[in-house]
């Protein structure tokens, strides 16, 4: 049962273009709700629950910032926005990314916090801290997941894989009982008491199409890289059927994958042991996880001359008993070639 529910449910990670104009997000929401998805811009106020057209006033932007050395704290709560720190080096887009909770609603509640260096010069790579603290009651079966809170790395994309010599990633994340507060650990015990479901991932869209590997909806593959899944009920595509094992980094991930309902072929590397163990820490080049894929035969994987249109990391957050608090203190990417 549960994994057949998996199946029909789980959603797509998708990294919401947010620099795209008004009119395509909107057609996204258009597509989205024609093919029976939630629609990704929530849109315009906090009662909002969602729908078309109303994405106008929300589509974030470069944030303002007094010119001295010090830091501002912006905090967007149930609302799509894409937050744009001004940075002299990369640039990021975060993104709280709830769909179809209304604010103050008993369904729950998630507010992104941002730390942006009023300065804009951060250290190469890095991108500002951020955390997101949610609470959200157990979804209906067929829409378990209310939000896919992330970070995007901006205008490095989309690139032809055999021009990538690497995919560098040095993150730093936990999760912690309690609203806003960041913990300095994940204490995976107190998380399973409060019933957390959740899953924390790294996650990337390719297709042979340049265009359609930027697009979410239209890619032919989704590749994730899971530090944790909290529970059964945040399971990958293809839960129950695992693949291969490979280690990068000293850290082992098994390949599930499975199709999404959109047709994606998912392909989700999930850190072992699953559940148990919280990856909070890692460091190093990811690529080798992508490559492999080539190696299998077939239709069902990606090859070296896709585009990696999209990346993104974040938490997928489906329901929990407590607020929790998704804290990311680093997170730094530099895509290679
Ligand atoms: C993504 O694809 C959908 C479905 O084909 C389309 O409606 C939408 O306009 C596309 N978005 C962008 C930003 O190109
Ligand atoms: C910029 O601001 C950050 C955050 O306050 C600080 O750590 C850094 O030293 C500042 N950089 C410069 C060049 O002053
Ligand atoms: C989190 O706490 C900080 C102060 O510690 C506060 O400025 C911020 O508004 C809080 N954010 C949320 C979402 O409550
Ligand atoms: C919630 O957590 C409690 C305590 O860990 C456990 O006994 C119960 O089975 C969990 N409920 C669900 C629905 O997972
Ligand atoms: C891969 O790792 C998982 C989790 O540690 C383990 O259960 C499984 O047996 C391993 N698979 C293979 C083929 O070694």
């Amino acid at each position: 049962m549960v994994v057949g529910v998996g199946l029909l449910v789980n959603a797509v990670l998708v990294a919401i273009p947010i620099g795209g104009s008004v009119g395509a997000l909107m057609g996204i929401d258009a597509h989205r709700a024609a093919t029976g998805q939630k629609p990704l811009f929530t849109g315009g106020t906090d009662e909002d629950s969602g729908g078309i057209g109303n994405g106008g006033s929300n589509n974030g932007g470069s944030e303002t910032v007094p010119h001295d050395n010090g830091i501002s704290r912006i905090s967007k709560c149930d609302i799509s926005y894409g937050i744009v720190p001004p940075s002299k080096t990369e640039q990021y887009t975060l993104n709280p990314n709830p769909w179809g909770v209304k604010a103050g609603s008993h369904d729950g509640e998630l507010c992104m916090d941002v730390l942006m260096w009023n300065n804009a010069t951060y250290p190469t790579n890095t991108a500002p801290e951020f955390s997101v603290t949610w609470q959200y009651d157990q979804g209906p079966i067929t829409a378990p997941v209310h939000a896919y809170s992330n970070i995007r790395v901006d205008d490095v994309l989309p690139k032809k894989m055999s021009d990538v010599q690497e995919l560098y990633v040095d993150l730093h994340w936990t999760y912690g009982v309690g609203k806003n507060k960041t913990a300095e650990t994940t204490d995976v015990d107190a998380l399973t008491e409060i019933n957390l479901s959740t899953n924390v991932a790294i996650d990337m869209f390719l297709d042979s199409d340049k265009d359609k590997a930027e697009n979410g909806t239209n890619a032919k593959f989704e590749v994730m890289v899971w530090f944790w899944m909290s529970s059964v009920a945040a399971q990958p595509h293809g839960w129950g059927k695992p693949g291969k094992n490979v280690t990068v980094e000293g850290q082992e991930f098994t390949l599930f994958q499975g199709e999404n309902d959109q047709g994606t072929m998912v392909l989700s590397w999930v850190a072992t042991p699953w559940m148990t163990d919280a990856t909070e820490k890692f460091t190093g080049d990811i690529y080798p996880l992508i490559d492999e894929l080539y190696s299998m035969s077939g239709d069902d994987y990606p090859s070296k001359d896709d585009y990696l249109g999209s990346l993104s990391f974040g938490t997928e957050a489906y329901d929990v008993k407590d607020h929790v608090t998704f804290w990311v203190p680093k997170y730094e990417i530099s895509i290679k070639t």
